[in-house]
């Protein structure tokens, strides 16, 4: 069997082939193998296929990210239940997941890292500062190539850490650069789970959106000693994991990318004021993070709102309607557009360079520019159009006659319309009563919270996509 050693390479050739591997978005010994695949003729070489060797330990790497695949980066701390990771390790791949694994310091003093990476497939890692690994990965790769996040044993050390924002090692630094959504399966002795310091870790971890399970109650490993502390059985993780995540028939997403714009946009009358409205963004963030937790690679493109970015999406953030334009062309193309931010319709035409002065008897008048239409400007798209493209309507008045007008007006292929007046509570609100227009006709959907109005519009995207019709639903009104 053909074997290479990239560390047996010379240096010249190891650093032409870093650079290409890193321009190609490859581990070096994926470069390899695709050199080595072109240079047989771009057909795949008979019998066994070189085996590439970077460390004595190394195992091959995971081959190229599926989409249909949710891939777990499963991190090790250091207590006695590490053991049932193991098996976490199993029961995650038999369901299909591609599973990465870090172990702390302190795991390897329970499990080792060849027998995680024996059952995960790939190379275990441990060191913040190996060199080999951040040529081949690296901690920011590994805290972003991933769909969720698990840390199980969650220690009361790697708690606080994540609690404190420390990244001192490789774990506690993933967890710090990962934009993903996190579970932890804490264990630990009960008197260390009810100490007011793991109590207070907790607290923080949850407002951070830190999702938990377990941990549940019985014996511990030392003896005598019983309580809340156990960490959670391998297959609760995993039930955990699908509720986070979604098994595979409930990622309709998967391999889709969709860019939702959200919030107010502040256009500014000089540097210390500026046009607003009401919007909170939490339409539009929630129907991110449902896309997202669909399985879609989701970008949010954001006006200032005051409620935190979702979880697993790249979010952009942005003032003016013209920054929010800008952001999203940048972020195309896209299978889908959802443009729910509350975007101003016009702009003060000379905003002050400094602060306008209250002068006696001189009201300063604003003269207003119309801001460009960001809906119809990406539905009007000839070139590279989102296959579909939403739009939202917020009125006080004739709301489906003006949706309607809206829809045909802009050329999107949906209209979301919702009756902003102060007396529905929709604006800022957590509800929302939500009118679907389309070409076909008119839905009129119950009122219900605005995360049900966003995973309701997230199945009929998904129908729409699949089918390749832009109209899934059933005629009415
Ligand atoms: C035998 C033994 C078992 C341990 N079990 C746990 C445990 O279940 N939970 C825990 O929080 N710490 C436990 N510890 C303490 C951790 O190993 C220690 O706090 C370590 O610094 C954790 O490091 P890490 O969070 O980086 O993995 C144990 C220590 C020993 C020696």
């Amino acid at each position: 069997m053909a074997s290479l050693t990239i560390r047996r390479l010379d240096d010249d050739l190891k650093q032409r082939l870093r650079l290409r591997a890193a321009r190609n978005g490859r581990s070096m010994e994926d470069e390899v193998r695709t050199i080595l695949r072109g240079a047989a003729g771009g057909k795949d070489v008979r019998g066994p296929a070189p085996q590439l060797v970077t460390e004595p330990r190394a195992r091959a790497v995971a081959a190229e990210p599926r989409p249909d695949i949710p891939r777990i980066l499963l991190i090790i701390g250091g207590g006695i239940a590490a053991y049932k990771s193991l098996d976490l390790i199993r029961r995650l791949k038999e369901r299909g997941a591609a599973v990465r694994c870090i172990l702390t310091a302190a795991a390897q003093e329970f499990i080792t890292p060849l027998s995680a990476g024996a059952l995960s497939g790939e190379r275990a890692f441990t060191d913040l500062f190996d060199a080999q690994s951040e040529f081949d990965i690296g901690h920011i790769r590994l805290a972003r190539e991933t769909d969720l996040v698990v840390v199980a044993p969650a220690t009361a050390d790697l708690m606080a850490k994540m609690a404190g924002g420390h990244a001192d090692d490789l774990a506690s630094a993933v967890l710090l650069a990962t934009d993903r959504p996190v579970l932890i399966a804490p264990a630990m002795n009960p008197h260390m789970w009810n100490h007011p310091a793991t109590r207070r870790n907790l607290a923080q971890l949850a407002a951070d959106g830190i999702a938990q399970v377990g941990p549940n109650e019985g014996e511990m490993a030392e003896a005598g000693e019983a309580g809340q502390g156990r960490m959670a059985e391998p297959l609760e993780i995993v039930a955990a994991v699908e509720s986070l995540l979604g098994s595979a028939g409930d990622r309709p997403l998967a391999g889709r990318r969709v860019v939702v714009t959200s919030g107010p946009t502040h256009e500014p009358i000089d540097p210390v004021r500026y046009i607003a409205n009401r919007s909170s963004g939490k339409q539009g963030h929630a129907i991110a993070a449902a896309a997202a937790a669909a399985g879609a690679e989701v970008i949010l493109v954001s006006g200032p709102v005051d409620i935190p970015d979702p979880a697993g999406v790249t979010t952009i953030k942005v003032e003016t309607a013209r920054e929010m334009l800008h952001a999203v062309e940048e972020a195309m193309p896209a299978d889908c557009a959802i443009f729910a931010a509350a975007v101003a319709d016009w702009r003060v035409s000379a905003p002050g360079r400094e602060k306008i002065k209250k002068g006696k008897d001189k009201v300063p008048v604003l003269s207003l520019t119309e801001n460009p239409d960001i809906l119809a400007s990406i539905a009007q798209r000839k070139a590279k159009r989102p296959q579909l493209v939403i739009g939202f309507a917020a009125e006080t008045e004739d709301l489906i006659a003006n949706a309607r007008a809206k829809l045909a007006r802009k050329g999107s292929d949906w209209i979301v319309a919702n009756d902003v007046s102060p007396a529905t509570g929709i604006m800022g609100g957590d509800r929302n009563r939500v009118h679907l227009v389309t070409a076909a006709g008119v839905e009129s959907w119950p009122p219900q919270s605005k995360d049900e109005v966003a995973r309701a519009l997230v199945t009929r995207i998904a129908a729409a996509l699949q089918g390749g019709s832009q109209w899934t639903g059933s005629k009415s009104a």
